[in-house]
């Protein structure tokens, strides 16, 4: 695996690499890398023949009062654990080379980026395209992998990457979870041993949901407000719980088969999100 820094010493590698007949594909992540990140890798190096990883800790996706900060950074043993599984390059752009201080440019996409995440997180979703727009160009990916965990950030990507006719094909991995149902995230590190126990209720409530509607109760009021009170019952505090079509991220009254459930909590000082589709 090599590890690479410098956007041209990428293209030189990619470039090499498409001109000997393979096929590139690619993974952008935030690092801390779990089993659900590894999987998206596993996926990547079966649809491609060249595996492209980054890990870049964006700024612009995060709010002025979020955790950009203290963010987990583990460079060491990422770069380990994406050699054993034979990644062909790490990339690791620097945040100076990546946002020069007169960086004026932003990718806004409207519509799937409002609601959910966009609602409570103003400007996330805007970090999140243009540095994908960004990477999707340094890296030029036949193939770009992204997570179900981050449902509303694939229909984002999806849509910027038909609009903008990025030549790239878009594959998107289940989402890996803990042995007690909840999401692996980066982010369940900043959960002490108490909340971390208690975290298991927001998956179990997504997936009483999920099989409530699979059984026939499809009234996205009452299945959400089932969710909020389960997500309450355990102490858990709900930030937004909504039943959406995936495409579109418009909310729905039904949830008829392949709507999503959405949900965020705020547990302690932490904050996780998860979905799950209607079978
Ligand atoms: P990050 O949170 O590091 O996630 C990188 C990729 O891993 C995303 O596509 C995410 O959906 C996926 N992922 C995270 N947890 C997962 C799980 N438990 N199972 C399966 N996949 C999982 O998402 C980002 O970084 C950033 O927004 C990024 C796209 C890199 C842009 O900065």
């Amino acid at each position: 695996m090599e590890t690479i820094r410098e956007v041209g010493a990428l293209r030189d590698l990619v470039r090499s690499a498409r001109g000997s007949g393979r096929t590139i594909g690619y993974v952008p992540t935030m690092g801390a890398l779990h089993e659900g990140h590894l999987s998206l890798v596993r996926l990547a190096r079966r649809e491609s023949d060249f595996t492209v990883v980054s890990i870049f800790v964006n700024p612009l996706q995060f709010g002025p009062n979020e955790d950009l900060g203290r963010y987990p950074r583990k460079e060491a043993d990422d770069a380990a654990a994406l050699a054993s599984e034979s990644v062909d390059v790490l990339y690791l752009p620097d945040a100076a080379e990546m946002y020069p201080p007169d960086f004026s440019t932003s990718v806004e996409v409207r519509g799937v980026s409002e609601g959910g995440e966009g609602e409570t997180r103003p400007g996330h979703f805007r970090g999140v395209a243009t540095v994908v727009a960004k990477l999707f160009l340094q890296v030029s990916p036949d193939v770009a992998v992204f997570g179900q965990k981050d449902l509303q950030q694939v229909s984002v990507v999806r849509r910027m990457t038909r609009d903008l006719d990025f030549p790239i094909r878009l594959l998107v991995g289940p989402t890996v979870r803990e042995p007690d149902g909840l999401a692996m995230s980066s982010r369940n590190a900043y959960l002490s041993p108490e909340e971390r126990r208690v975290a298991a209720a927001f998956p179990r409530a997504l997936f009483e949901a999920r099989d409530r509607a699979g059984r026939g109760e499809r009234g996205a009021a009452e299945l959400s407000e089932n969710v909020r009170r389960e997500l309450r019952t355990a102490r858990l505090d709900p930030d937004y719980v909504d039943v959406v079509d995936p495409e579109t991220m418009a909310p729905v009254e039904i949830a008829a088969p392949g709507t999503a459930l959405l949900a965020a909590v705020r547990i302690g000082k932490t904050r996780l999100i998860d979905n799950v589709l209607v079978p």
